[in-house]
Order: structure tokens, then sequence, then C-alpha cells
């Protein structure tokens, strides 16, 4: 195995988007930024140089950081920021993994324009389990706003209201041309007829789930999440933030220019970015300028299209790529993920949103949690976090009167290998909406999900424990709920939240605190002597 160092110098860039420009931060000066590529089991090291004026962290989604949580990168979960003129060296391993992940700023809304791609290739001379691609090309998919994203949020939580959506979603950094800038050029893909592609589709965006398509052609979904799925063809990929897929391309057609288009999944009422990001799927030969075969994605409340991409997701589970699903499970717990209401004295209507698991709604620390925890310092938090609602209620139901939340920043204990299941339970108080839940150190089954109410008697029976898909981001579906399982073989501080950054902004996170075994590779590594300090 291979070590492979990256430099990621943190650095503003003037960047000109929707006919307007403002400086945007940065790694290398690049958006998306650099892409990292490694093989499974190769250590990664990537010094972060900050040049800019915000505190910085940065997060390798998905990579699962064997007892290496010091280099998850969450601010003030795994470590405390890495402070203006400073640096840090992220040191990871990627064990065990291949496939699409990425990587992306972990602190504030940084991560709207501090994002790039994680490439894990196959072992030497292990193949992949489907025929070798022709090419392979990345597709990040992300969000824009004319103005600052840092001031978009900070005006939000003063006023209590939501944030303002996003001016138009981005293909590789570009939105294409819309109507208030038609001029715009958007970013191209070239193909050669006859020829597979392997397309490794980032969702980068804030808070926003995206359909994705290209006219005229079908996609083979092959991975998700870093994880093999048994192929199958789908014409629209559902991605929610936080997710990545792989999917086979294969240009069936002689010449021409089709539509590659981004746009918008919620099924809820929920203000959204309406804007369409395109692209062009370019035949070598044809004459270059805009698509001509044109395509548009489903209606941002097709929740049809989205449950069916969702249902035809399985596990590879070959002899090598076996699906390991816990059978018997240690923990059984239930937390509810939803929106509430808090009162707020010098807000707009005297109140402010909040979003809460279990009717808490999570505290940042002023010291990050890992080293509260290796170290054995008092009252950073408290590992109390409530396995169960306070209350067994209707959550679906929006005909509720207490709508406030209770905050604290409280963990949950799990034994080191303990296996726990998870049903994620979405709530209508406000109103019920999809919530992308990403879960930091571990890869997870999806062994069931549903509409309305979760039924503890009646819908385990119905899990799927043979081949359900594994994955890092699960999205709990509006006024559902989905049910995951995993092992909790990693030690140390594990965050969990919505990946939509609005929602965790306002709360909706929690952590595990996992134990060390008793085994000599059961114990979180000791901390890197340049590990930032609060
Ligand atoms: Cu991709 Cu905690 O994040």
């Amino acid at each position: 195995c291979m070590v492979r160092h990256y430099k990621f110098n943190v650095v503003l860039k003037n960047t000109t988007k929707l006919c307007s420009s403002k400086p945007i931060v940065t790694v290398n000066g690049r958006f998306p930024g650099p892409t990292l590529v490694a093989r499974e089991d190769d250590t990664i090291l990537v010094k972060v140089v900050n040049h800019v004026k915000y505190n910085l962290s940065i997060h390798w989604h998905g990579i699962r950081q064997i007892r290496t949580g010091w280099a998850d990168g969450p601010a003030y979960i795994t470590q405390c920021p890495i402070q203006p003129g400073q640096s840090y060296v992220y040191n990871f391993t990627v064990t065990g993994q291949r496939g699409t992940l990425w990587w992306h700023a972990h602190i504030l809304w940084l991560r709207a324009t501090v994002h790039g791609a994680i490439v894990i290739l196959p072992k030497r001379g292990v193949p992949y389990p489907f025929p070798k691609p022709h090419k392979e090309e990345i597709i990040v998919l992300s969000e824009w706003w004319k103005s600052d994203v840092e001031a978009v949020i900070n005006e939000a939580l003063k006023s209590g209201l939501a944030p303002n959506v996003s001016d138009a979603h981005t293909i590789n950094g570009h939105p294409g041309p819309i109507s208030t800038c038609p001029s715009q050029k958007g970013y191209t893909l070239p193909v050669k007829s006859g020829k597979t592609y392997m397309l490794r589709i980032i969702n980068a965006a804030l808070n926003e789930e995206l359909f994705f398509k290209i006219a005229g052609h079908q996609l083979t979904v092959v991975e998700i999440d870093a994880t093999y799925v048994k192929p199958f063809k789908t014409e629209t990929i559902v991605i929610a933030p936080g997710q990545t897929a792989n999917v086979l391309l294969t240009a069936t057609r002689g010449a021409g220019k089709y539509l590659v288009a981004a746009s918008p999944f919620m099924d809820a009422p929920i203000a959204v970015d309406n804007v369409t990001a395109t692209a062009t799927l370019h035949y070598s030969g044809s004459l270059s300028s805009a698509a001509t075969t044109l395509t548009s994605t489903p209606p941002k409340n097709a929740t049809v299209v989205a449950t069916n991409f969702t249902n035809s997701l399985r596990s590879l589970n070959s002899k090598q790529y076996p699906a390991n699903v816990p059978l018997k499970i240690d923990h059984s717990l239930l937390f509810t993920v939803g929106l509430g209401v808090n009162p707020c004295p010098t807000c707009v209507n005297g109140s402010r949103v909040v979003a809460s698991v279990n009717n808490v709604t999570f505290v940042m620390p002023k010291t990050a949690l890992l080293q509260a925890h290796y170290f054995n310092i008092g009252g950073v938090f408290t590992a109390d976090f409530p396995g169960n609602p306070p209350v067994p209620f209707n959550y679906t139901s929006t005909n509720q009167t207490n709508f406030q939340t209770t905050t604290g920043t409280r963990l949950y204990r799990l034994a080191y290998n303990s296996t726990v299941q998870l049903v994620l339970q979405d709530t209508g108080l406000i109103t019920p909406e999809n919530h992308p839940l990403h879960l930091h150190g571990f890869n997870f089954f999806e062994v069931g999900r549903g509409l309305g109410n979760f039924n503890p008697n009646k819908d385990p029976k119905k899990f799927n424990l043979v081949d359900p898909v594994e994955r890092n981001t699960v999205g709990v579906p509006s006024g559902g709920w989905t049910a995951i399982r995993f092992r909790a073989d990693n030690p140390g501080v594990w965050f969990m939240h919505c990946h939509l950054e609005v929602h965790t902004t306002w709360g909706l996170k929690m952590a595990f605190v996992v134990d060390n075994g008793k085994g000599p590779n059961e114990s979180i590594i000791p901390p890197p002597s340049d590990l930032p300090k609060c």
C-alpha cells in the first residue's frame, strides 16, 4: 500500500457565476476542489493550511476513520477548528473501502464552496465487479448563492426564519445557461459512440436532494456511497446531500448533443431553488454548440420516482463483497428527527425555527467532544442521550401543540462491537420533511423504510436482512421512517446529523460515543501532535 500526500491551501478566490462575481473560500483556488485519488488500504496525508479569516476543518465524508477519529474533521466534535494562519495534517488509512466518496469543510456553511471528490480505486489487480469502463468522470452537483453564503445563514439565525434558497444548482461548478444569465456556459461531458463511461456522482449541495438525468440515455447504478450494489437501470438518479452514486453510461447513440440536467427533489411544502442546472453530453464528431436533444427532470414533488429509485437499491452481496448485516441487536433505538419552534425574544416572530433528534436540539460544545472523551475532561457533554422519544405520540400528525424542544450536548454511549438498530422517524410538528441522515465513522445497512409511524410490532417482520443497501447517508422519507443497522466496531466520538446544512445548523444532530475494546487494535490511537487547540 502507498502513502499519498496532498496539500490543501485554503484561499479566497474571486469567482464569476450567474453573471456576478464574489470572493469564495476554496481549496487551491478551485471550485469544485481537487480530487483525492487513492487505492483501497492506502494511507492519505492531507496538509490543510488555513489562509482565510474563518476557522476551518475538513471532513472526509464516508471514510470510516477506523481508530483515527482525530482525522474525521467535524469541528468541535473530533477536533477544534484550524484557526486562521494555522495548519493541520489529516492522516488516515482507507481500510477496506473502495468507490466514490468526497471531502468537505465541516464548520459553519463553508462546505458550500469547500468540497471535492475522493476516488478510491480497488486494490491493484482487483477488478470492478462490472465491465471495466472506457473512462471515468467525476460529476459534482452543488448549489450557488449570488450573495455571501455565511451572510445568508447568519441573517436567518438572527431573524429565526428559514435562510434564502440558493440561486442556482451547478454541475462540476457550472449552472449552465439560465434565463437571468443566458451567456453562461455549462459543463461538457465528451463521449465516443459505443463506449461505456462510469460517472462518479456526488451531491455536494447544502440543502437540496436532487434528481439527475441525461437525455436519451439510461444509467446503470453500480455503486452507492462507496459500496457495490446489484446493478439496475434507471432514467433518473435521486441523490441527497452527502450521498454518492457510481453509474455506467453507455454512449448508445451515433452522434449528437444530449442535455444533462439536475433539479431539486422536495416532497414537502418547503421553498426550494427551482433552477435546473444543465450540462451537455457531447458525442465526438458533433459540432460544438448547446444540447439539441432535451429532457426534463421529474417535478420536485415526484415522490414515486424517488421511492422507486430507493427501493431498487440492494447490496451486491457477492462472495467477495458480502453484506454482513447484524442479526442480533444489542441496542434498539428510535430517534425522531424533525423541526420545532423555540422562543426567541429578538427574532422576527418572537420565536425561531429549531430542529431536534428525540426532541433534543444539540448544542455545540466549546471543546472537541473526542478530546473531552479521550482525556476525560468533565463538563463538556453528558452521555444520557435518550434512546427513545420522550413521549410517544403520533409523530407524523401536524396537529400537535408542543413545538418546543430541549437543548443539550448529550451523547449516546455504545460498548465496543455492540450492534445497533436505529429507527429514524420523521415528525410533522411543523411540517414533514425529508432528512438525509449521515453517520460518521460507520457504514450502515438500511433494512427497512415506510410511510407514517413506525410500527415496532409489524414493520420489523418485513426488514431485509439479506441484501439491504449499505451506505453512510440515508434519506428519511418525508412523513415516514427508515431503519438502519450497524456494528459499533470503531471506537471514538461519531457525529450523526441531517446533511441538509440548514437542519444541522438548527440542531438536527447528535453524537455516539463508542468505548475502546479490550483487544490491542480496539482503541483510539493517541492524538497527533499538531491537533488544533480551541
Ligand atoms: Cu458530509 Cu458530518 O458530513
